[in-house]
């Protein structure tokens, strides 16, 4: 295993629609374990394959909860429900934090490293990782989508406190 370089914003290989996975490989399967290992060394709990510079269609997520640790292949968001408010980062957009609204509850059709269909159902923080590792396959940052500008940690806890809202720990 080996950590990957982080793709930052401004690169233009973030910006790309990944491909879908065809098939799984051994080198795959050593992408998926980097990804891991690259996520956890910069203490994410999301990160998709453009951000290691690989335009496939493949995210790792782990929040830190029993079972929402997940690689995704070819992930598709079948149904959304629901609406959240809260504080995204992202290891691509370093030391930067802002306000992105996501549904509440996802149910996301994916593959797993072995190509078994799998289906997860996903609330509040799990449901707003998978939204925003999604969308890095789509080229979308979530900086896109966010309201106002981006925050710096101190500017963000005010915010936080300001508007009475709960921080949850983690960067995509
Ligand atoms: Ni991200």
């Amino acid at each position: 295993m080996a950590i990957r370089n982080i793709r930052v914003d401004g690169d233009e290989i973030l910006r790309k629609k990944c491909k879908p996975v065809k098939e799984m490989t051994p080198r795959l399967k050593e992408l998926i374990a980097d990804m891991f290992e690259t996520m956890y060394d910069a203490d994410g709990v999301g990160l998709a394959g453009p951000q290691v510079g690989i335009l496939k269609r493949l995210c790792v997520i782990d929040t830190g909860e029993e079972g929402e640790k997940v690689a995704l292949i070819n992930p598709e968001i079948i149904k959304a429900e629901g609406e959240q408010e809260g504080g995204e980062g992202c290891l691509s957009i370093p030391e930067k934090l802002g306000i992105v609204k996501r549904p509440y509850y996802v149910t996301v059709k994916a593959l797993d490293e072995d190509m078994n269909e799998v289906e997860i159902e996903a609330e509040g923080f799990f449901a707003r990782a998978i939204c925003h590792e999604l969308d890095h396959l789509d080229g979308i940052l979530y900086k896109d989508l966010a309201e106002g500008d981006l925050m710096s940690a101190e500017e963000f806890a005010e915010y936080m406190e300001e508007h009475g809202m709960v921080e949850e720990e983690g960067e995509e």
